[in-house]
């Protein structure tokens, strides 16, 4: 059955080239479906909020990522680490804890930066973040983009490096094939 794909931006700039990036996922000839799950409306986290109970926008992007059977985060890093805005959001999206949306959701991760290193800290903190979520973050398999603004047309915002393509491509036919694969847990 053709699956559906949340994919999450951690960069809320206009041009953002990891939007760029994911809209090339979006825009490949392949089997799945993609949603765009948006994480620019959503306040910082407080616990005060949640136990006031979660405002719409927290609950209509818990729907998003209920609703898709796996999540692409693409994401810049800032300072080697996860951009603020993207913390923030798998914080609301970590809670409550024992019912998290993230619990057990086949997450894969891409990041490029015009830098030499392709995100390679900010994936890093992610995966461990991600793991402490009990997500089933896509195992062994790396998609750090590096020098992406000269892979990207920059008057239309979309990627045309044909490397960087077939290698979005084959870590999408992986990340197809994770959503069917990734453990589920043990029952008591
Ligand atoms: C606060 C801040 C910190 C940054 N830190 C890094 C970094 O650690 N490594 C890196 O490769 N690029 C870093 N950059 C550059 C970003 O990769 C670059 O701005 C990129 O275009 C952001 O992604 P976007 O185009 O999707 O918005 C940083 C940019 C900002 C604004």
């Amino acid at each position: 059955m053709t699956k559906t794909i949340g994919l999450i931006c951690g960069s809320l700039r206009k041009n953002s080239y990891n939007r760029a990036i994911a809209q090339s996922l979006i825009d490949f000839d392949n089997a799945a479906q993609f949603r765009w799950v948006e994480i620019d409306s959503l306040p910082f986290f407080n616990e005060d909020l949640e136990i006031a109970g979660a405002p719409d926008s927290v609950t209509s992007f818990r729907a998003d990522i209920q609703d898709v059977d796996g999540v692409i985060i693409v994401s810049p890093e800032y300072n080697s680490g996860i951009p603020g805005v993207l913390k923030n959001a798998l914080d609301w999206a970590s809670r409550p804890r024992t019912s998290s949306v993230l619990n057990r959701k086949p997450v894969g991760l891409i990041g490029a930066t015009p830098g030499g290193f392709g995100t390679a800290f900010g994936q890093t903190q992610l995966r461990e973040v991600l793991e402490a979520m009990q997500v089933n973050v896509l195992p062994f398999q790396k998609m750090l983009i590096s020098q992406v603004h000269e892979k990207i047309d920059s008057a239309q915002n979309i990627l045309t490096d044909e490397q960087t393509k077939r290698y979005l491509q084959r870590y999408l036919q992986q990340f197809i094939h994770w959503i069917d694969h990734a453990p589920v847990p043990v029952p008591n």
